[in-house]
This record gives C-alpha cells, structure tokens and sequence, in this order.
C-alpha cells in the first residue's frame, strides 16, 4: 500500500492523513445468472484487486483520478451526475450519492485509483470500484456501515445509479471474501458460508479479450426474461416471486406454458441452481472430478439455453478442458465475451498457462491474459 500512498502524495501533492484501501476482483465458479433469481453462488476473490488512497479535502468537491484510463474527474458532493465521457467515474459518484442518500455527511475528497484488476473483462472491475470507494469514505469520514449493508448499497449503486440491474454476487464477494475459501451464498435469504479451496487447486482466470458492446442491455434483457417466467409460472406454483422458489419438479411440469425463449432461460436457471448445491457438496466431500463435471455442465447450459456465451469462450473452454490437470472450465460472469474460470492442479499451472495462451492465440490471433490467484479476501484497509 506504500505504493499507493506515494503515487498520491505525488498526484495530489497531499500530506497528512492519507487513507489506503484495497478491493478484489472476483470470479464465480458456479452458478451464473441466479444472483438476481435469488438463487445460490459460489463466488471466490481473486489476489487481483483495486487499490484506492484518498484524503479529504476542506470544500465540497471530489477528484477522482483513475490510473486506468489515465483520467481526472472532478464534481461537487451536493450535484453528482453520470457522465457519458468517464463512465468509470460513474461506479464511485454511484456510492457516494447512495450514501447520501442515506442521510451520511461526508466531506470532499481527493482519491487515487490504482490496481490491477483487468477492466471490461467481467471480473468485476465494477463492483471492486464501488466498494473501495465505500470503504474509504467510511474509514475517512467515520460512519458505521457494515459490510453486508456496504454490499446492498453498492448494488444499488450500480442498479439504480449506473443502470446495470445487476445482482448482489460481485458487490458481496468484494466485501465479505475470505482467503483460502469460496463464499456459498443463498441469495434469496442472504445467508452465507465459507467452503475452504485446498490449496492445491488454483483458480486460473482467461480472458478471452473480447467483450460484446451489448452486453449491459442483453444482461438486463435475460433478467426481464425471467421475471416474465417467474410471472407465467406463478399462476400454476402459487406463491413464488422468483425462479430460485421453482423445483425441477415443477418447471418439468409447467415449462410447456412458457414461450420458448422464456423456457430455456428458466430452464437454465432452475438446474443451475441445482449444480451449485451438487457443487457445494463435492467440494466439501473433495469429490473434486464431480465438481468439474458440473462446470462443464454450467457452462453448456450458459451457452444453448442462456444463451450468454461467445465463439471465443466456447473455445477457451474447449482448449482448458483438454489440458492436464484441468479439473472444470466454463465462462464466468455475466458472458458475451469476458472471462472463463478454470480450476486446476498446482503442479500442472504453468504448462496449463502455456498451452492455452499459444492454443487460443494461434486460433483467434487475440494473445490472451491468464491470471492465476487463490482465493483472496474480501475489501480491507491493509496497510
Ligand atoms: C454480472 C452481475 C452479477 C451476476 C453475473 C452473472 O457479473 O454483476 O450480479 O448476475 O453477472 O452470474
């Protein structure tokens, strides 16, 4: 953190109280699009992270500059507005108004964003954003805020400041990580459990350097397609408000009243809920291959019946699945491009990185990141 501090005293020629935090990116290991369907996930946080310092200033005005994409923002805390030309400034105006809107008073501020969480690649850049931000006005200003709140908040942020109707997985995992494990979450009752990853298995992250412009509003498409489903399902399963409350049972039953679409995306939905369940118990009872094989089966249900994956995660997915040591591979995150989360042997790491780096790139021309993490903890002021 010594890095970041000195990066701001020679941005902001500041002295004095300098505060510093550090926020992960994430990856899912199973369970994609049932955060907002109040389903389960199984999230972990990556090594790779934010890292913010930040000052308060004597008036009413914040600066913002973000090493990525070398820019400066500054606005005045009483008129927070989005801003189409920094976009990225959107995910930390998002937090503070929230946090106003909450009735707290903050103070102006100076703040350095630095890290190195790969942006646009689907590991929650976003979420890695709102939460520093939070952090550091709680540590800075002084209000209590804690972290599953913290969480909420920034989700709201993000929903109803920047428009992106997304879950609650990111913003959770961000806060509340835990090294060494991967969190178990029940969306719908937001209870929660740590599951220990043994240590020798890594999670290795791709990137297929592809992202879909229109991944914001298809994202936001797929949820309204499952509430209309929710909302044709409801009248034959009374009581439900959302697809985590529909058994397997009972979508086999009454799928047949649901357009096709609208069919595949709860069907995607109900049975994914399911894996992670399975996922939850062979992790715990090491049935490690069990585990794999229903990453796989995540990963195909994204793709024929969510219909969120692309080409290139296709065939990341198919080069990582055919490597030694792979124990599951499938995309993570929302798709369209993004990511793809692999869980591998240690001892079998770097000839995996290798291989899919120079397989990829000799099929797509994209030379591809590949980060390799265990699981990380959630946002702290470590210093
Ligand atoms: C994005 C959203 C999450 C979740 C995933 C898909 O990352 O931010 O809330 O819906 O997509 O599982």
């Amino acid at each position: 953190m010594q890095d970041i501090r000195n990066k701001f005293g020679k941005y902001f020629q500041g002295q004095g109280n300098i505060f510093t935090v550090r926020a992960p990116g994430r990856i899912n290991l199973i369970g994609e699009h049932t955060d907002y369907n109040g389903g389960f996930v199984l999230p972990a946080a990556l090594e790779q992270q934010v890292v913010m310092a930040g000052q308060r200033r004597e008036d009413e005005k914040v600066s913002i500059y973000a090493e990525i994409p070398d820019e400066e923002v500054t606005f005045s805390l009483s008129r927070i507005e989005r801003d189409p030309q920094h976009v990225w400034a959107d995910y930390l105006k998002g937090v503070i108004f929230m946090l106003r809107e909450r009735g707290i008073v903050l103070s102006g501020m100076n703040i350095y964003v630095g890290g190195d969480v790969p942006v646009g690649a689907g590991v929650s850049s976003s979420a890695a954003l709102e939460v520093a931000a939070a952090f550091l006005f709680r540590e800075s200003c002084g209000f209590s805020l804690g972290l599953v709140d913290m969480a909420k908040l920034c989700q709201r942020a993000e929903n109803e400041f920047v428009g992106m109707r997304c879950g609650l997985m990111d913003q959770f995992i961000c806060c509340l990580g835990r090294k060494g494990t991967v969190l178990f979450l029940d969306c719908l009752k937001e209870e929660y459990e740590f599951i220990p990853l043994k240590k020798r298995y890594r999670l290795v992250v791709c990137n297929t350097g592809i992202r879909r412009e229109l991944a914001d509003s298809e994202y936001n498409r797929r949820r309204e397609e499952c509430e209309s489903g929710t909302a044709v399902l409801g009248k034959f399963v009374p009581g439900i408000t959302c697809l985590r409350q529909v058994s397997v049972v009972d979508f086999e039953k009454f799928k047949d009243m649901l357009p096709e679409t609208v069919r595949k995306r709860c069907r995607h939905v109900v049975y994914e809920n399911k894996r992670v369940l399975k996922a939850v118990n062979a992790l715990r009872e090491d049935k490690i291959k069990e585990f794999g094989k229903l990453m796989k089966e995540s990963h195909e249900s994204l793709k024929d019946d969510y219909e969120v994956s692309c080409p290139e995660l296709d065939l990341m997915v198919d080069i990582a699945g055919r490597q030694e040591g792979c124990i599951g591979s499938r995309m993570s995150g929302a798709g369209f491009g993004g990511c793809t989360v692999n869980l591998i042997e240690e001892e079998h790491i770097l000839k995996f990185v290798e291989d899919v780096k120079s397989k990829y790139c000799s099929k797509t021309g994209i030379d591809p990141e590949i980060y390799v993490s265990h699981p990380a903890s959630g946002v702290n002021s470590e210093t």
